[in-house]
């Protein structure tokens, strides 16, 4: 009797096994045969399905917080005192997908304004510090401003402070760019480190004009040099010119570039929002800036 009964037992387990298997198999199909059915034709009245624009919301928060991403690990890196050039340069390559202003040069010099809309306020307006750029010193006028601490550490004495920055009048199409020095001390070494300062300030204008909707073409204008030490009075508030703007197309035309296309000196914005700008220079230098 056990005999049979073990072999009835195990006869029983079989059969179910055998029934049982199909039944998951046909279960795994049908489950893997409706995903792909709804994947291939995603009919959009499906009432689960949320809406384009649920859609569209959770795409712009993600590209918001990769955005914010991006520009925390840019600034981290601009600050770092060893800076790594090719991450630098790799962030802002990034950062440039994400340039959240559709018409970066909008309303410098009146650029791509209706008339009668009141002069929509541009992106470049303002006052502009510079975090970063790989343009040498030589580039002195055509860079924007320096890191006081870094790049004049060596030129300028102690208790001496180096201030930089960029004033933009979009409007006008213009640009300030200036260094200014100033004497920490005050008292009898007062006149000791006033003595020691080349000058007191220096700036110099550029005209910005817009080709499109990134680029930039920039010609110098006129420089001026304040300094209350100099020996004299004409030099104590000393302007000078620029060569006019149709020496440089001329300059361009000789190196076999369309001057209306790319002049002398010119820029590209890779990015600009209300707070980070990136730009590349003709010569392929970048700048990174903040609002100030
Ligand atoms: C602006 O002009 C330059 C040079 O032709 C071009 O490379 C760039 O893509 C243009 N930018 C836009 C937004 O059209």
């Amino acid at each position: 009797m056990t005999m049979t009964m073990k072999i009835f037992q195990c006869l029983l387990l079989i059969a179910i096994v055998l029934t049982t298997l199909p039944f998951v198999s046909s279960l795994s199909t049908t489950a893997t045969a409706k995903t792909a059915i709804t994947g291939l034709s995603s009919p959009p009245s499906l009432p689960l399905q949320p809406p384009a624009t649920t859609n569209n919301i959770f795409v712009n928060v993600r590209s918001q917080f990769q955005r914010n991403d991006l520009k925390r690990k840019l600034i981290s890196a601009t600050k770092q005192k060893d800076k790594d050039e090719s991450l630098i340069f790799s962030l802002v390559e990034e950062l440039s997908k994400f340039n959240p202003t559709d018409c970066p040069t909008q309303g410098l010099a009146g650029y791509n304004e209706e008339v009668g809309r009141g002069g929509k306020s541009s992106p470049l307006d303002g006052s502009w510090r510079l975090l970063y750029t790989n343009a040498k010193d030589a580039e002195a006028p055509a860079r924007t401003e320096k890191d006081s601490s870094e790049k004049f550490g060596d030129t300028v004495k102690s208790g001496i402070e180096v201030s930089t920055g960029q004033v933009i009048d979009a409007m006008k199409g213009e640009c300030v760019n200036f260094i200014a020095l100033e004497g920490t001390t005050s008292g009898d070494d007062e006149e000791e480190s006033n003595n020691k300062k080349p000058f007191d300030r220096i700036e110099i204008t550029i005209k910005m004009t817009p080709l499109n909707d990134t680029r930039v073409r920039l010609d110098f204008l006129r420089g001026r040099a304040l300094n209350s030490n100099a020996p004299f009075s004409f030099l104590r508030d000393f302007t000078f010119s620029f060569p006019p703007a149709v020496v440089g197309d001329i300059l361009a035309t000789i190196r076999g570039k369309d001057f209306r296309v790319e002049p002398q000196a010119y820029f590209d914005i890779l990015y600009i929002d209300d707070q980070l700008r990136a730009h590349r220079t003709g010569e392929g230098k970048i700048f990174i800036q903040e609002r100030a």
